[in-house]
């Protein structure tokens, strides 16, 4: 059987710079350490005035055919994940697809497009509905390209606020790929919820504290339910994790969860017994409330042990680094973590190839996956030919009252009319939004 997975990556970052230490704390009146501490911030990409979840799409996307030297031809499907689509019917993959149009000879007429709604799951849902395309033989020997594009802004004032972020993944979805190959084995925990949504609105509705907590849920059943089909994981079995990442403060969260779920049983709860005890059984409590509460100060004991700093400084901290920079990019954030993932091991000269990868996705509503890949021996080519950094360091850095104008903007306030706020970027050569039409 061909392998099919992910053959190449490119993101596009909001070209604007909020300083959440620096600029952000001082307005709110917050000590910073809540920001880098707490949530593990120190910066959000912000879209300019010109950008919005179909130029960076698209943008992404051509970097990503420039690259990889493709025609329309050779691309069979495109696939968007958004949650902060402006149409509810057409759906973005098309007007993305109408910005490559103006730039390439071919088009894509031949090409099946959709849009993926699951909150910050859809891009993970995408990869998915990319892979059995292929797989099942209905691609006619054509790629896919995946693309999850956010702008993840929150109103003013909203405990979310400092979370924002904005930018673009596309995913080059294709048989014999040369980043990651990705498996059958997969696992979800799924349940009706109410904790982040936007019903007809420009931002959403959060209860962030539950939301917080939906996470955790969703995702030990995604994890038990992935070993249902995969057998039991050991925490050894991963050289990286990638989680969705809002924050990574909520990966921190993730990662102690996961620990404890998977040293259950293995060796490393033998090793550590002595140090901090073992794990509580729930059959050993009366009541449901007395087996938490044991649960999370066992937790608290792990994640100060020597064996869980070293499995998280080596699996799941270099995931966060472009996240710390940029907030949450919703449908794009555990592609991202992932990228930041592969860019740590590639400078650290960490040969990835034939590891495994256990990829964490989540969405608000709610839904997590657990799904395995397998780094492939093109990996190190693909992520030494993307200019990440370069695209961190060209933000423009916003005082808090650019911010605010900026956010106005976006936020479609009457008052203030794109005329009347700086352009603080000048593009060239890229798709830049130009009120309902886009210019190439
Ligand atoms: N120094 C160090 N740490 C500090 C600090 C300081 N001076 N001040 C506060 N902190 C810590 C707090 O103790 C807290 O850490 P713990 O959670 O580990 O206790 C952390 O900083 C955040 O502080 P608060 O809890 O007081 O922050 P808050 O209530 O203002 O906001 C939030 C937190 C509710 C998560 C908010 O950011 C939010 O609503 N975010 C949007 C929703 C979200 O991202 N939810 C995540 C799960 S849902 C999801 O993943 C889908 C998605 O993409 C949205």
């Amino acid at each position: 059987m061909t392998s099919v997975g992910i053959d190449a990556i490119e993101m596009r970052t909001g070209k604007l710079r909020l300083d959440l230490p620096e600029t952000f704390a001082p307005a709110q009146g917050d000590d910073p350490g809540k920001y880098t501490k707490g949530l593990g911030l120190t910066a959000s990409s912000f879209p300019d005035v010109y950008e919005d979840i179909v130029t960076m799409g698209a943008n992404a996307a051509h970097d990503l055919m420039e690259r990889k030297g493709l025609e329309p031809e050779d691309i069979g499907r495109i696939d968007v994940a958004t949650e902060s689509a402006f149409d509810n019917s057409k759906p973005v993959s098309t007007y993305i697809a109408g910005c490559l149009e103006q730039v390439y000879d071919g088009d894509f007429h031949h090409a099946n497009k959709g849009e993926r709604k699951f909150a910050c799951i859809s891009g993970t849902q995408s990869l998915d509905d990319a892979y059995n395309w292929i797989r099942a033989g209905r691609n006619r020997g054509r790629s896919a390209l995946v693309i999850a594009t956010d702008t993840a802004l929150y109103a003013r004032d909203d405990p979310g606020e400092a979370t924002q972020g904005a930018g673009a993944v596309a995913l080059l979805v294709s048989e014999d790929p040369d980043v990651v190959e990705l498996s059958t084995e997969q696992g979800y925990g799924s349940a009706d919820e109410t904790d982040f949504l936007k019903p007809q609105q420009q931002f959403p509705s959060v209860d962030g504290k539950r939301s917080v907590q939906v996470y955790l849920a969703r995702m030990r059943e995604a994890v038990k339910d992935f070993e249902s089909v995969a057998g039991k994981i050991h925490p050894d079995d991963a050289a990286l994790i990638p989680f969705h990442t809002p924050f990574p403060g909520m990966v921190r969260k993730a990662a102690a969860l996961a620990f404890r779920h998977v040293s259950r049983d293995t060796e490393i709860e033998e090793e550590l017994a002595p140090e901090i005890g073992r794990q509580p059984r729930r059959e050993a409590f009366d009541s449901e409330e007395a087996f938490r509460e044991a649960a999370a100060d066992y937790t608290d004991d792990l994640t100060d042990t020597d064996a869980y700093r070293e499995w998280y400084a080596e699996t799941v901290e270099p995931t966060l680094t472009i996240s710390r920079e940029v907030g949450n990019w919703y449908t794009g954030s555990v592609h991202v973590a992932r990228l930041s993932g592969l860019k740590a091991a590639h400078e650290d000269g960490i040969d990835m190839t034939g590891e495994k990868l256990l990829v964490g996705s989540y969405g608000s509503g709610a839904q997590a996956e657990i799904h395995a890949e397998t780094v492939q021996p093109g990996w190190a080519d693909e992520i030494e030919a993307l200019d990440v950094d370069e695209q961190l360091a060209a933000r423009y850095e916003l005082t808090f009252e650019e911010y605010e104008d900026v956010h106005d903007v976006h936020n479609h306030d009457e008052d203030a009319g794109a005329a009347d706020v700086d352009q603080f970027t000048a593009p060239e050569s890229e798709f830049v939004f130009d009120g309902w039409g886009r210019m190439g």
